[in-house]
């Protein structure tokens, strides 16, 4: 469904439909989503041009239209990048995908175990933690309820990065939400990708000690707009902040 809100090609007939549904009954959702996506480019694409090449792309989903390597390789062909997702079929995509791409690949994980995902990238020669990387955590951490410490795991993967590295975190919230974004966000817990949703508070917590680049932890529109397209009326409605963090060094 996410990757038919964003315009993508791998979906199917019963995705689409569902998607479709849901975008009749809250259409802040799907603009939600674009909009998480659109802040994720911008975030690369700020990120290549500090210079960095290497990025942990955590709850990547299906790389699909304008994605990460295709943003980073694009200012840097050697740009190294490693998808993790604890879906296989996401993972499965994401590697038919990234075939003869030799300096992007995807793993299959689950962001509550750090370190196994950190060795994993290790292992696959393409992450060299010894030099500044970019952890990328965009639309996954509200996946992780309170129960599971997203801040302890968030923090593992921090300490693991040496200074001049970068945290990106996109996540929802139920500050000022329009009421039909809280509504659908209930439905949510009826599935299995139950959201927690977090407040401004929190979602700054989980930088820890590196410092947000300006403008901060903002509405997703509101972090470097690039575009007419980018700026929105209403920054609120999409119900989820964005930021990039530096560790200083
Ligand atoms: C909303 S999508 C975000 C995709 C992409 N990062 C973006 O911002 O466009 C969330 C992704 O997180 C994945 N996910 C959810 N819980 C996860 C976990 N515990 N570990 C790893 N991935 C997870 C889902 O499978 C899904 O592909």
């Amino acid at each position: 469904m996410y990757d038919y809100f964003l315009g993508g090609a791998h979906n199917f007939e019963i995705d689409r439909q569902l998607a479709e549904q849901i975008a009749s009954m809250t259409p802040n959702l799907a603009d939600t989503m674009r909009a998480g996506r659109a802040f994720l480019r911008r975030a690369v694409r700020y990120l290549a041009a500090e210079g960095i090449d290497q990025y942990l792309d955590i709850g990547s989903g299906i790389p699909t239209v304008g994605n990460v390597h295709e943003v980073a390789q694009d200012a840097n062909p050697t740009a190294r990048v490693v998808y993790v997702d604890i879906d296989p079929v996401a993972v499965m995509h994401s590697k038919s995908i990234l075939d003869g791409n030799e300096w992007a690949d995807a793993i299959q994980a689950d962001l509550r175990q750090p370190e196994l995902i950190l060795d994993e990238a290790r292992k696959l020669g393409l992450i060299d933690l010894s030099r500044p990387v970019a952890v990328l955590l965009a639309g996954v951490v509200h996946f992780v309820p309170d129960a599971d410490h997203p801040g302890d795991v968030i923090r593992t993967l921090r300490d693991a990065t040496v200074p001049g590295s970068y945290l990106v975190i996109s996540h929802s919230t139920y500050e000022d939400q329009p009421q039909e974004m809280l509504d659908a966000q209930k439905l949510s817990a009826r599935t299995a990708t139950e959201i927690t949703l977090r407040s401004h508070a929190e979602i700054a917590g989980y930088f820890g000690d590196f410092a947000l680049v300006e403008p901060g932890l903002v509405h997703l529109p509101l972090w470097h707009p690039e575009t007419p397209g980018d700026v929105d009326e209403h920054p609120e409605r999409f119900g989820a902040f964005g930021g990039v963090g530096h560790k200083a060094g």
